[in-house]
């Protein structure tokens, strides 16, 4: 039986690739979509995956979240990495169909009692949602199958700050919490995303096998791989949130390591994780090591096959 997942992202370029991927891979059963502020500000993430799953020819619900960080107050949103709408250059319009009105943190803890114990939910923006829920219920996570979460970094340094990853600088105090008090996590961070790099080709390949979503994704890419280059990267770009969605259904291309884990929340290294081994929580298994090639081909043969 496919897996029952739920994203909660803020496309966001790479968040339309892990949307896609979640969509085409037959081991996913995508119950929703739950939307934060991010890559673009929250309206922006529902508007963004409403035009997505219309794309894809798909009507699952999305429910919109949190507005701003749980204690900072809102950041710009990342339009030098995923454009001014999130998309690239793309001008992207607003769908025929609307969001829910239960909010992201209400859907969340419904669908996970209803699901109690088989839905796995894939955070792949900042934890603003995933608190809030935790908040709304105490044992939300507890009736969750597990979290697989793209933010952090171990070992491999920021993308945001020399410090932080771009999701839990965007809320450390959200990651701090879910990290502390959440079950059965494992964090999908930099020291495995920074190593899963696609080049234009690849995306040139996907529109090749997949005109019209592989089109709208090499057009996505190559705003996103302007952006590395920018910042002297030239390989290609960082495979984030596709990776993490991976990792839901292909955990066997993951090495990990269980450490129990702190978020810095002021100061210069706000965002940064540390592992707190004398911490009393629930270790987090973080990944530490990827087969990244073989991530990349799970990637291609998945959304290559959509129209
Ligand atoms: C993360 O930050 C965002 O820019 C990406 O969508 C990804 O979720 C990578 O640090
Ligand atoms: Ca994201």
């Amino acid at each position: 039986m496919a897996l029952k997942l739920i994203v909660d992202t803020d496309p966001g370029i790479d968040d339309a690739m892990a949307i896609f991927y979640a969509i085409a891979a037959p081991e996913i059963d995508l119950l929703g979509l739950t939307t934060v502020f991010g890559n673009v500000t929250t309206p922006k993430a529902t508007r963004n995956a409403l035009y997505l799953l219309e794309q894809a020819g798909i009507e699952i619900p999305v429910a919109e979240g949190m507005h701003r960080p749980r204690m900072l107050p809102p950041f710009p949103p990342s339009s030098a990495v995923h454009g001014g709408e999130g998309l690239g250059a793309l001008d992207v319009p607003t769908s025929q169909r609307q969001a829910l009105v239960e909010s992201a943190p209400e859907y969340l803890v419904r669908m996970a009692r209803a699901h109690k114990g088989k839905l796995l939910l894939c955070p792949i923006g900042p934890l603003t949602n995933v608190a809030a829920a935790m908040d709304l219920d105490p044992s939300f996570c507890g009736n969750l199958k597990g979290m697989v979460v793209m933010g952090g970094s171990l070992r491999a340094g920021g993308n945001i700050t020399s410090a932080a990853e771009a999701n839990f600088y965007h809320d450390p105090h959200a990651a701090d919490y879910v990290l502390r008090y959440g079950c059965n996590i494992t964090l999908v961070g930099l020291d495995v995303t920074n190593r899963v790099i696609c080049p234009r080709s690849f995306f040139a390949g996907l529109a090749c096998e997949s005109r019209k979503i592989g089109g709208l994704l090499r057009d996505m890419a190559d705003y996103y791989i302007d952006f590395y280059e920018t910042v002297g990267k030239f390989a290609g770009c960082g495979m984030h949130d596709p990776s993490a969605l991976v990792a839901c259904i292909a955990p066997e291309l993951f090495t990990t390591e269980p450490h129990a884990l702190r978020v810095t929340c002021h100061g210069d290294r706000s965002g940064e994780m540390i592992i707190e081994e004398s911490s009393t929580a629930q270790p987090v298994n973080v990944c530490t090591d990827v087969q990244a090639e073989a991530v990349k081909q799970n990637f291609f043969n998945n959304v290559a096959k959509l129209s």
